[in-house]
């Protein structure tokens, strides 16, 4: 009894960092998923329907049909509207029926709707506002890098059992890799090397860039740069949910992103898009990398899923942290800030928090 009671304090509820920011934009699915059959896509809990009007732009709505609360993702389109399964009200773009078969009066359109949600595709993804019936503040991040032919491209979506952000907190965490990932992408060594980070942060990314650092050792490093070298490191988070690690040694650049949507508090979907120019053709290195890609990956996602199981069995989270976890805070700061109120514009001009530090690879 007397050991239970000292153990209570131990228990203590925290809260758990499941941000909700609305006010932007997250990916839905890929371009090439979405083709004439409507889409139920959910994000931040939130069920929803992806379709292509008629002429092949993206549309969603709340995926609950007004009339009898049916989900229009079972139903079709037909020309510029998506009519439900159950008894083929017709709604259109802006969530307005439309059409109510066997009614022979007009029918009073007024307040019979759903709510609407605008939508953008592009490089290859389809995404979604998810502020319903508003104009959207800011368009969606741009893979850059996805764009250029000189690039090699490679897209892969996952899913991982984990808020978004320790999703996004694992994706750019440097200290772990040495440990959960051995010998694949850097090694414990008895001597590390001793380097400068530079972290900085506006009010919608923080960036970590990482100066002097030798190639990571092990298998990742050799393959990305065989002769070793000194590469250029930057590690970045944009609001809503973008994560972004880019090495740069030479003429060799490889930039991996990923657009993370939280589906809902502990299950987030990563759409991955990894560009690269190596000195080894992409074609040939793609079907020797991605293997070691998703087993890294597999590494990464059962440590999250047992993460948020502890979080889960704990009533929440409670962290310590010291320098080395170099973005981690940063981002919850982000996404809470983000939570709280509206954003200044993707473009304003500010100067950035900036810190400096040193670490031991
Ligand atoms: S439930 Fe959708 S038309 Fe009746
Ligand atoms: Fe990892």
């Amino acid at each position: 009894v007397e050991s239970e009671a000292r153990l209570v304090p131990l228990l203590t509820k925290g809260h758990t960092s499941v941000a909700r920011v609305t006010d932007d934009w997250y990916v839905a699915c890929r371009s090439r998923d979405l083709g004439k059959t409507p889409l139920a896509a959910t994000i931040l809990g939130l069920p929803l329907v992806v379709y292509r009007q008629a002429n092949g732009a993206p549309a969603a709505l709340l995926d609950r049909c007004p009339h009898r609360n049916v989900p229009l993702s079972i139903g079709c389109v037909k020309g510029d509207h998506l009519e439900c399964a159950y008894h083929g009200w017709q709604l259109d773009r802006e969530g307005t029926v439309k059409v109510v078969p066997g009614l022979a009066g007009p029918h009073e359109a007024r307040g019979r709707r759903v709510e609407s949600f605008a939508c953008r595709e592009q490089d290859g993804l389809v995404w979604i506002y998810l502020t319903p019936d508003e104009e959207p503040k800011r368009e969606p991040f741009a893979f850059t890098w996805a764009r250029d032919r000189s690039y090699t491209t490679v897209y892969q979506r996952l899913r991982a059992v984990g808020t978004l952000h320790a999703t996004a907190e694992n994706a750019l965490d440097v200290p772990h890799t040495a440990f959960l990932h051995r010998g694949l992408f850097r090694k414990d060594k008895p001597e590390r090397q001793r380097i400068d980070v530079v972290v900085k942060r506006w009010h919608d990314r923080v960036e970590a860039e990482y100066v002097g650092e030798a190639r990571p050792t092990g298998l990742v490093g050799k393959i990305l740069a065989p002769r070793g070298g000194t590469v250029k490191h930057f590690d970045r988070f944009f609001l809503p949910g973008i994560v972004q690690v880019e090495y740069a040694l030479g003429a060799s650049h490889f930039i991996a992103s990923a657009a993370l949507t939280p589906v809902s508090d502990f299950e987030t979907d990563l759409h991955a898009v990894i560009s690269f120019k190596l000195p080894i053709p992409g074609f040939l290195l793609v079907p020797f990398l991605r293997p070691i890609a998703l087993r890294i990956f597999g590494q990464d996602a059962r440590v999250l899923a047992l993460q948020a199981d502890t979080i889960k069995r704990f009533g929440g989270e409670q962290y310590m942290s010291t320098d080395v976890d170099v973005v981690g805070n940063h981002i919850l700061r982000l996404l809470r800030d983000a939570e709280r109120g509206p954003r200044k514009p993707r473009e304003s001009v500010e100067e950035p928090v900036e810190k400096r530090l040193t670490m031991l690879v």
